[in-house]
């Protein structure tokens, strides 16, 4: 049988700290896919074709990733992709309350399905996808934190000439 497992998020946009935690997990499992959320509702700075994309090719050098994208409900994706096992990643204790909620939620609405958790590098502990963005519109140096095709859409979305300092 193949171990399949599901690593969601909203992947705006995807981060190194991302990249470990897929790439953990794909030297797991059989096959991880990779969920990003279309939330209608929330405002992303990346549209979920960018999100795809950016995903595609950050985890391109893994062989057994798929990214797809989702709508609604994480478990009815996850039934859909026949699988049981939620991938989520952790940095520090203050992601902990959240994720544990997260995890409740899952269980109380598909007890079949399980939460698995990876801690991330601690290099990464520091960095969301919301720092970036954020560092990056001040002018700050993120090369090191995001994939190169993620570094470009974040420069063709945001010109330089709207930042301070060096990028
Ligand atoms: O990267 P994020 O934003 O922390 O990921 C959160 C995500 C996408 C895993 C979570 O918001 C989610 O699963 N959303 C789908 C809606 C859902 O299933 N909600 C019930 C659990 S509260």
């Amino acid at each position: 049988m193949i171990q399949r497992a599901v690593y969601p998020g909203s992947f705006d946009p995807i981060t190194n700290g991302h990249i470990y935690i897929a790439e953990r997990a794909a030297s797991i499992f059989d096959e991880l896919v990779v969920g990003v959320l279309e939330n209608r509702s929330k405002t992303c700075t990346f549209n979920i074709d960018e999100r795809q994309a950016m995903n595609r090719e950050a985890l391109s050098h893994l062989p057994n990733v798929r990214v797809k994208s989702f709508e609604g409900l994480l478990v009815d994706f996850m039934r859909a992709e026949q699988c049981r096992v939620i991938i989520r990643g952790l940095r520090a204790l203050s992601d902990f309350e959240y994720e544990f909620q997260l995890a409740l939620m899952n269980r109380q609405l598909a007890p079949e399905i399980e939460t698995f958790f990876i801690v991330t590098d601690a290099k990464y502990s520091y960095l969301s996808s919301r720092s970036i963005k954020e560092v990056f519109h001040f002018g700050g140096s993120i090369q090191d934190m995001v994939p190169p095709g993620v570094y470009r859409r974040l420069r063709e979305r945001f010109p330089p000439k709207t930042i301070k300092g060096p990028q």
